[in-house]
């Protein structure tokens, strides 16, 4: 499996707003900006469910998953794609909800979402694009 380390890591942690796509049972699309989205270790990405709708239904019956990242000032941009497991207690749902509250206390987040990183590629124009890490 690909890792969440070099210039994958290095693009995703400059990173403040994730676009994250989800899609129904059936393959309805569906993409939302999200904020509390990181690297929770080398195979996976820790998303935080504050306000998830569709997306949390989406991942309910259909748990793949895919985030795009890019950094235009190195020019590397990567798809990451993966399968989803929604949490509502233990360690990474303790941990969503004192990173929520540090810095939003008002909100309550819902669930944590961890994403295992199944699929890398290279989304950049040029020789490298489409290709797998
Ligand atoms: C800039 C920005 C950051 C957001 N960050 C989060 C977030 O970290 N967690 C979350 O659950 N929703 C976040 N939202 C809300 C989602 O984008 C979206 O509105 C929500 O998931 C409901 O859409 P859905 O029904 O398609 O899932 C954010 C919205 C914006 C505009």
């Amino acid at each position: 499996m690909p890792k969440l380390t070099g210039t994958v890591k290095d693009v995703f942690t400059k990173t403040a707003i994730y676009p994250v796509a989800t899609a129904s049972k059936d393959g309805v699309p569906n993409v939302v900006p999200i904020h509390f989205v990181k690297i929770y270790d080398e195979d996976t990405i820790l998303l935080v469910d504050n306000f998830m709708n569709k997306s949390l239904k989406n991942l309910q019956e259909n748990p793949q998953i895919a985030i795009s990242v890019w950094d235009m000032n190195t020019n590397q941009a990567y798809q990451i794609k993966g399968q989803a497991t929604i949490v509502t207690s233990g360690k990474p749902f303790d941990e969503a909800i004192a990173w929520v509250k540090k810095g939003m206390p008002d909100v309550n987040p819902k669930s944590a979402i961890l994403m295992q990183v199944t699929h890398i590629y290279n989304t950049q124009p040029g020789s490298d694009l489409g290709k797998e890490l």
